[in-house]
């Protein structure tokens, strides 16, 4: 019998997948302000293999689908992207390890180990002007809400965090980018929004839209 949170997961990342695939000229545009205009088909690289090998990789458990994705996303994401979304997403596997079930506390302890990772590889932090800017903010959003009696599978909580992340990405306009090529345009970077932040607000959006056309009653 399938699990369900192995079930949830794949609704998760393929939504991921195909949002990411499917938004790839937006966020290369979003990167061509101030950076090489790369980002959003750098990222497509990794994630169209996702989306369309997603059903052969082994689902045995959180920890070795999610492993798996970071391996490909490394092999295959250009720039500095494939090291910062490859790392992310093999800490958040080695969180989860053979778990085939998530509790709430669960999600928030892997998706901090992603921060952490990213943070590492990066060499960057909150307020950098960068994707962690909008990851954040959504994770202490989720983290929160989690922390209060539910009873719609996260549904509000999950909305809610993707609204914090897309806020938080339309803050990173004015903010002085400090990591990847956009810090090299200086005080130039000030005037647009940062394209991972904003990517990290369509992606959650999605997973929100998805989340909720199979949650709500
Ligand atoms: N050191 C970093 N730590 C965390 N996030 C970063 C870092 N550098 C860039 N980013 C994020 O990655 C996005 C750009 O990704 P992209 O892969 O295009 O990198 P880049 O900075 O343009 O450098 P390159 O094109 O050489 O890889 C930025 O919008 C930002 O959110
Ligand atoms: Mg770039």
């Amino acid at each position: 019998m399938a699990q369900p949170a192995l079930d949830d997961l794949d609704l998760v990342l393929k939504t991921m997948a195909t949002t990411i695939v499917d938004n790839a000229h937006y966020f290369a545009d979003l990167d061509s302000v101030v950076g090489d205009g790369d980002f959003g088909f750098s990222l497509r690289n990794g994630f169209e293999v996702v989306a369309e090998e997603y059903d052969t990789f082994d689902r045995s458990s959180v920890g070795s689908v999610l492993k798996k994705i970071g391996l490909v996303i490394s092999g295959k994401v250009g720039g500095v992207s494939g090291p910062i979304w490859g790392t992310a997403f093999l800490r958040a596997g080695v969180k989860a390890g053979d778990k085939t079930e998530l509790s709430a506390d669960d999600v928030i302890a892997m998706l901090r180990a992603s921060v952490e990772g990213i943070m590492q590889r990066g060499q960057s932090a909150l307020g950098d002007k960068t994707l962690l800017d909008a990851l954040i903010p959504a994770i202490d959003s989720l983290e929160e809400s989690f922390s209060r009696p539910m009873d719609d599978h996260g549904v509000a909580a999950v909305q809610e965090a993707a609204d914090v992340a897309v806020k938080a990405a339309e803050d990173t306009k004015g903010m002085l980018a400090m990591r990847g090529r956009a810090a090299y345009t200086g005080e130039r970077s000030r005037d647009s929004v940062d394209a991972g932040a904003t990517a990290i607000g369509v992606i959650l959006q999605a997973i929100s839209a998805a989340w909720r056309d199979k949650y709500s009653t």
